[in-house]
């Protein structure tokens, strides 16, 4: 993960950017020795369970586990990517990002990036104040016609660009050229004349989680074609990576799920009726990418796209980019083919609310129905072999058993006979979950690690110790044994952290690092040396537990030797006392 940037670079990234002080300007922190307590912004507590270690540079909670280096947390708080993170503290840190330091070409590329994001977000300025100007009024008469309100309006930064536009002279008055504004999709060029790309539109701008403005969503008055013209890909914009109002969804705390739709309106109308956490792909289909983005901001994600047939279609891909990213998904359906725009200004917020999240089998078996005619043998069959192909993917028994229900009752046939359907379908390979199941054994494993072991280990992470004091042999666990290795190899237990593939990995190392060294060097050398004395007198009495046990057992001429071995070690353990 953190493969992409030199780790001197990185390790000079996180020293400068003091964890402490990261932490701080999200949670209160008091100072306790090297330690600073707070309640945890992961989960919600009322006594301070969540701990910074200014030493050791990593932050753990002992309530939720939740733990990590400084790169962790502003991930986790900001709901970022590994390199968004890094890119995010190095700006604020003014450290020049690796690449960035001797490569001109994406220097020159970053630098067009930045320039675009301004160019847009001084065209979303000048859009916004026209649709309450003279040129804006046909179209702010138009969402008011289609019942936007002013400050949902504001929220959203809504525009319009007037049917005779000077955006594009405007921008180059304060000094944008027209190259950028072409690369920027806010010009166009024809006939070697440039004209501004939108013209009599309501303008949405498209806003990404750190506020900046990556184009334009633009609505044509009436029937004008196309419906929407959106900014097409910039060196600032890929539609692929990014979905309309990741900047709201950003500042929501807490979603239990994001509600996927397919318009700008959509959004709007339903952020207008107080439902938070919506987003809307842009005018594309859902791609891995942004199933991916979607999943960082809440458990599980509702597909709500339109009722009418492209929508059930788009429903069904859209089900199958989120299960292979391994999303948990669930459908809302809307009768009689209405978008959510229409279902909310007509049914209200109440019926929204109403409607039952549906399982994706369950929708997929709801669609399947529809095909058949359900009044002939045929017609049954038919569905019954569809359906028994979905539910071999259904890996809950539970679950399986209330779809074989209902299907049973559908179809006519027997549970046993659809079982064993099931079963002839020739299975499809399931998607990669068993690597939840390794994380968890690994997890109970460092669980049952012994206190001694994981106390040393902490003491060797303040990096206090003196060469040689502790040494990998040391340690009879092999999770001890290799951390101690990465420690004494010169990784730091925030980079160690970084390293694990998921949250259990990372937990575990909190766990066994956030054991308290808060003392002095002598103190420190002192506890190692208790440590050290205690595990070796723990491995000298295994031994001999496991002689005695097997002493019976042995030929004669073995178990005097044994014997000698026995009282030897009852020797050696009495001397570590
Ligand atoms: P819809 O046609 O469902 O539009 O397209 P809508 O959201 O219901 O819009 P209104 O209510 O008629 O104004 C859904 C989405 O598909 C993309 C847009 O992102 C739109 O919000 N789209 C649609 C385009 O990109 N271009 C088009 O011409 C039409
Ligand atoms: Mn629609």
């Amino acid at each position: 993960m953190a493969g992409r940037y030199p780790p001197q670079w990185l390790d000079e990234l996180r020293q400068r950017a003091d964890i402490v002080s990261v932490i701080g300007s999200y949670v209160q922190l008091k100072k306790n020795g090297h330690r600073y307590s707070g309640l945890c912004p992961f989960h919600n507590e009322t006594a301070p369970s969540f701990s910074v270690d200014s030493q050791k540079q990593f932050y753990y909670c002992f309530g939720c586990k939740a733990s990590g280096s400084v790169i962790q947390f502003v991930m986790d708080i900001e709901h970022l990517s590994f390199p968004e993170a890094v890119e995010h503290l190095a700006e604020q840190l003014h450290l020049p990002l690796p690449e960035m330091q001797n490569d001109p070409a994406y220097e020159k590329r970053r630098s067009l990036k930045e320039r675009i994001y301004l160019a847009n977000k001084a065209a979303a300025r000048l859009y916004h104040q026209y649709l309450w100007q003279k040129e804006g009024e046909e179209i702010l008469q138009y969402l008011k016609k289609r019942g936007l309100s002013d400050g949902v309006i504001r929220r959203f930064g809504i525009g319009a660009a007037p049917p005779r536009p000077d955006i594009g002279k405007k921008l180059m008055e304060d000094g944008f050229t027209k190259e950028e504004l072409l690369s920027a999709g806010l010009m166009m060029e024809r006939d070697g004349r440039s004209f501004d790309m939108f013209r009599n539109r309501a303008m949405f701008p498209i806003i990404d989680a750190y506020g900046n403005v990556l184009g334009f969503g633009g609505r044509a008055m009436g029937d004008a074609m196309p419906k929407y013209l959106n900014t097409s890909d910039t060196p600032a914009f890929n539609k692929r990576y990014n979905v309309f109002a990741a900047n709201l969804l950003r500042k929501a705390r807490g979603l239990e799920r994001v509600i996927l739709v397919e318009g700008y309106m959509d959004v709007v109308a339903l952020s207008q009726y107080g439902v938070e956490g919506v987003a809307a792909t842009l005018g594309t289909a859902l791609t891995p990418e942004q199933a991916r983005l979607l999943s960082r901001y809440a458990p599980e994600v509702h597909i709500a796209y339109d009722g009418d047939k492209a929508g059930q279609k788009a429903i069904l891909r859209g089900l199958e980019v989120l299960e292979a990213a391994n999303v948990p998904v669930k459908v809302l359906d809307f009768p009689g083919g209405l978008d959510p725009d229409e279902f909310i200004r007509q049914e209200g917020v109440e019926a929204f609310h109403a409607l039952k999240p549906i399982s994706g089998v369950y929708y997929r078996m709801l669609r399947e129905k529809e095909k058949h005619d359900m009044s002939t043998e045929e017609g049954r069959t038919a569905y019954a072999k569809a359906c028994a192909d979905f539910l071999k993917n259904v890996r809950e028994p539970v679950d399986l058993e209330n779809y074989l229900k209902r299907l049973s009752l559908e179809s006519g046939f027997d549970r046993e006979v659809l079982l064993q359907q099931i079963g002839a379908a020739p299975a499809k390979p399931s998607p990669a979950l068993p690597k939840q199941e390794s994380f968890r054994q690994k997890a109970k494993k460092v669980a049952q690690v012994d206190w001694t072991g994981r106390t040393l280990l902490a003491v060797l992470a303040t990096g206090k110790l003196p060469p040689g004091s502790v040494t990998p042999e040391d340690f009879d666990d092999p999770v001890l044994k290799s951390l101690c290795k990465d420690l004494l190899s010169g990784e730091s237990p925030a980079s160690l952290m970084e390293q694990q593939p998921d949250e259990q990995g990372r937990s575990a190392i909190g766990d066994i690092l956030s054991v308290n060294t808060d003392m002095d060097d002598d103190g420190l050398m002192h506890m190692a040396r208790d440590c050290l004395k205690k595990m070796r007198r723990t491995r000298l009495e295994n031994e001999l537990e496991t002689l005695q046990k097997s002493m019976a057992s042995l030929p004669q001429e073995e178990q005097v030797r044994s014997m000698q071995r026995a009282l030897e070690l009852t020797r050696l353990i009495s001397e570590q006392k």
